[in-house]
């Protein structure tokens, strides 16, 4: 199991400082489960401080796919590594919306980071159109095929894919525990033709949107729901480390 905290653009950084040292002190010993926070970048060397040497990891929110060089307000996976970063969330949906993200891009980006031995926690999911319209497994086998293009993978530990479906993220209309597990049963599928049982079934497959102590546990208790990509409730101390007991 993986719990990892989204704060999305939320926390200055003394509010950061603060969330983290909440974090670890709440998480206390999460034991086999994996735990991660990602803060906005200007906060994350201060995060790695507060977060060295307990149990939580760092991840960012996003990264460029290039080594170096003339992009002006992007950061790089060596800067990532080099504050302490362990994860880096690639391809959420916000960024998709907000920012014109494509899958070949995604997959771009995810080339990167593994390069750099960061791991990517890739986000993928439809809208409620999508839903609607019967298409969600099509639009997520095109992003998985998308993103994971060129991917090969050897150890399992070294990608994690998020399945948030946007008509629950940030709206409290989380997925039934039965569709969650419908899609992440898919989505694990798909990790199986491409990279066999063994390594499929490895492979951390989170469900976000909406998750929080109260149906935290009925979704975690899903046989293919590896874990959670937590927003809104990962920027209260109690609940996140709720949701980790939970897992
Ligand atoms: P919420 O938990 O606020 O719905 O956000 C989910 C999410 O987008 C995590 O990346």
């Amino acid at each position: 199991m993986l719990i990892a905290g989204n704060w999305k653009m939320n926390t200055d950084l003394p509010a950061a400082v603060a969330l983290a040292e909440a974090v670890v002190k709440e998480v206390g010993d999460p034991g086999d489960v994996q735990v991660a926070v990602c803060p906005p970048f200007v906060s994350l060397a201060a995060v790695h401080e507060v977060v060295d040497g307990s149990p939580v990891r760092l991840g960012a929110q996003n990264m460029h796919f290039e080594e170096q060089g003339a992009y002006t307000g992007e950061v790089s996976a060596a800067m990532l590594t080099s504050v302490g970063c362990t994860y880096v969330i690639l391809g959420h949906s916000e960024r998709r919306q907000y920012f014109g993200e494509t899958d070949a891009l995604v997959n771009q980006k995810v080339k990167q980071a593994r390069r750099h031995g960061l791991v990517p926690i890739i986000c993928i999911g439809e809208t409620l159109d999508q839903r609607e319209a019967g298409e969600a497994e099509a639009v997520v086998r095109t992003q998985v095929a998308g993103a994971l293009e060129g991917i090969d993978v050897e150890d399992p530990s070294t990608l994690v894919l998020a399945y948030e479906p946007v008509w629950a993220i940030g709206t409290g209309r989380t997925a039934t525990p039965e569709q969650a597990q419908a899609m992440h049963a898919f989505i694990r599928g798909l990790l199986r033709e491409r990279y066999g049982e063994a390594t499929a079934a490895a492979i951390h497959v989170l469900y976000g949107g909406s998750m929080k102590p109260g149906n935290a546990a009925e979704l975690l208790a899903q046989a293919d729901v590896d874990g959670g990509l937590i927003g809104g409730a990962s920027l209260k101390a109690a609940d996140f480390a709720a949701i980790v007991r939970a897992a």
